[in-house]
């Protein structure tokens, strides 16, 4: 079964099938680009089913590219605006945890017209995780990372220190994403990170 989707193939049934067993976990990455994140963490966790979603055509055939070439039965891989998606295609209390790793921080870029995340999208984020699901998040750009503070300080979310995923990075990294390789070599870039927690 093919799982690669653009927004026009969501309601042909294919996707509701990827996320129909109610008792598999289900994570969500936000800006997957071409996936080396994403293939990395599914193919450590086969037992979970992971979505990424990507804005970028031709980064979203790169990411669906490395799926099959790893042969994971257990990735979607979706070309479409994120927020878009979630209001549009999932359901309440779906999803165990959500990745955003370095999301956009000049959003025309890219030709949006403002960034991902803001208190609607904190509200949808909030909609789609289960209860004690888990939105993780990591940035470099310090006023973003205060702004998303400011929209998550509500009571229904529970902000807890970083605690280590295994996505087969180094000791040294938080996750490991490509951003945050590039950005540790560097060296001179703080960045910042954030978990929260579905509370009831
Ligand atoms: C700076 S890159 C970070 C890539 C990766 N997460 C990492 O940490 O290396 C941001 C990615 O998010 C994608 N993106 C930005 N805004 C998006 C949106 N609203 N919906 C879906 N993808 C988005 C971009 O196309 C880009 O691939």
């Amino acid at each position: 079964m093919k799982k690669f989707f653009t927004k026009n193939k969501l309601c042909d049934g294919r996707f509701e099938n990827f996320i129909k067993e109610p008792s598999t976990k289900i994570e969500l990455e936000i800006g997957c680009n071409a996936g080396r994140l994403l293939t990395r963490i599914a193919d450590i966790h086969r037992d979970r089913k992971f979505i990424g979603v990507e804005i970028d055509k031709s980064l979203s055939l790169d990411a669906y590219k490395r799926v099959v070439d790893n042969n994971l039965t257990n990735v979607a891989i979706i070309n479409i605006e994120a927020h878009d998606f979630m209001t549009n295609f999932l359901n309440d209390n779906m999803i165990d945890v959500i990745h955003i790793y370095f999301p956009t921080p000049y959003p025309k870029s890219i030709g949006l017209q403002k960034r991902l995340i803001c208190n609607e999208f904190i509200d949808e984020a909030y909609r789609v995780l289960k209860i004690d699901g888990c939105l993780r998040l990591l940035t470099d750009i310090k006023d973003y990372f205060k702004d998303i503070l400011q929209f998550s300080e509500f009571k229904k979310w529970w902000a807890i220190n970083w605690i280590k995923y295994n996505a087969g990075q180094q000791k040294n990294l938080l996750i490991g994403s490509p951003c945050e390789i590039t950005y540790r070599l560097k060296n001179e870039l703080d960045i910042y990170s954030l978990q929260l927690i579905r509370m009831s």
